[in-house]
């Protein structure tokens, strides 16, 4: 740290880096952006000029070599998320990922173990955590307002908005919307129901919808988005069992000819339930039933995100998205793909 700020590189100048993490650090009185790595040089120094950047580079490995970085953000397509944190790890930076964690279990598991042999924090952008109304329920969660939570029911599904670019590419994404949104609709949910341990996981993709032409929709666009693969799932639906006997069951689609949901998640509980969009309460007071809506002002969840990831660093604290919670979310997504591919349920140990 240098004039007790936090020195920044930022790992993928696309559109995630562009529009919520260099604005979130920007807000951020601890934090100052140094450098920016991208596989598209142009790229790395058109922002780098834009926020007066000291150091604008195209190779994850020149980025870690600089020495006056202390943290990196994540931001690169699926297929670098593993090579970009180990390197940071490696050269003692602390690392950001944004979802998914990787790949693969194996991916995951070796950024694990780099954080740790390396001693540096390592954090999750798993975003939806950072959101008001979660923290909300999660508070009631952890002071047993809502008793045993046994079972679950989440997911995201879009009508039609399948995001433009490498996402639909296997090679890079790793998967379709399981790996994209149903991660964080997954991971919401397991983080509210007090991270169970996953024992088992029924699953079923579908590609039917595809490459579509529909008009009038938005959709989410990678900076480049001159991609023509198409060879990942579009909707896909399942079931997962926990060790203490709860239950969680999901739905997620980038396309599906049905309502758009946004993000939804629903827990419920010995005592009481909660839901995520709409955000209720379902309870009981002098017995009769009643729902409630908590009052909560709307946050950015990625300058929430960004602020908790600075306070890990100088408190040495483990981030409330940590490397363990990463692998069994990666863990519970490869486990869908496996047992999609295999038509049975497989066990994720
Ligand atoms: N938390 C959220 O809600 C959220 C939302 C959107 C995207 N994301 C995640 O953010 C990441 C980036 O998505 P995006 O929409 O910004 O994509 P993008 O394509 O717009 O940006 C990715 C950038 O990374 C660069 N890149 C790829 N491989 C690289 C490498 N090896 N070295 C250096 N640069 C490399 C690309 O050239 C591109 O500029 C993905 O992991 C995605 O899942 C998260």
């Amino acid at each position: 740290m240098k004039n007790d700020k936090i020195r920044i590189g930022i790992i993928g100048t696309g559109n995630i880096a562009q529009s919520a993490h260099i604005p979130a650090y920007l807000k951020q009185n601890d934090a100052e952006i140094v450098a920016v790595c991208d596989l598209k040089l142009d790229r790395a120094r058109e922002v780098a000029l834009k926020y007066d950047i000291k150091h604008a580079v195209d190779s994850i490995e020149e980025l870690v070599a600089i020495d006056d970085i202390d943290a990196v953000s994540v931001c690169t397509w699926n297929n670098a998320h593993a090579q970009a944190a180990i390197a940071a790890a490696n050269a003692g930076k602390h690392v950001l990922c944004e979802k998914p964690m990787a790949m693969n279990v194996a991916e995951a598991e070796a950024m694990k173990e780099a954080a740790e042999k390396n001693n540096i924090i390592f954090m999750m952008g798993f975003t939806n955590r950072f959101r008001a109304e979660s923290q909300v329920i999660k508070v009631m969660a952890e002071s047993d307002k809502f008793g045993d939570i046994y079972f679950a029911k989440t997911g995201w599904l879009r009508r039609r908005g399948t995001p433009l670019g490498w996402f639909t590419d296997l090679s890079k994404s790793g998967g379709g919307p399981v790996i994209d949104i149903g991660v964080h609709a997954i991971d919401l949910t397991w983080y509210f129901m007090g991270k169970p341990r996953p024992i088992s996981v029924t699953a079923c993709t579908y590609d039917k919808i595809g490459n579509y032409q529909t008009k009038g929709v938005s959709r989410w666009e990678a900076l480049d988005t001159d991609s023509l693969v198409f060879d990942t799932e579009d909707s896909a639906s399942g079931f997962i069992r926990f060790e203490n006997g709860a239950s969680m069951s999901f739905e997620v689609s980038w396309a599906i000819n049905g309502r758009d949901t946004g993000v939804f998640s629903h827990i419920f509980g010995t005592k009481a339930g909660a839901s995520l969009n709409p955000f209720t309460i379902y309870g009981e007071v002098e017995g009769y039933l009643m729902d409630s809506s908590p009052v909560v002002e709307p946050q950015d969840p990625f300058v929430n995100e960004i602020r908790h990831f600075l306070d890990c660093i100088k408190t040495g604290k483990e981030p409330l998205a940590s490397a363990s919670d990463g692998v069994i979310i990666q863990k519970i997504l490869n486990g869908i793909y496996d047992s999609a591919k295999l038509g049975k349920e497989v066990i994720i140990d």
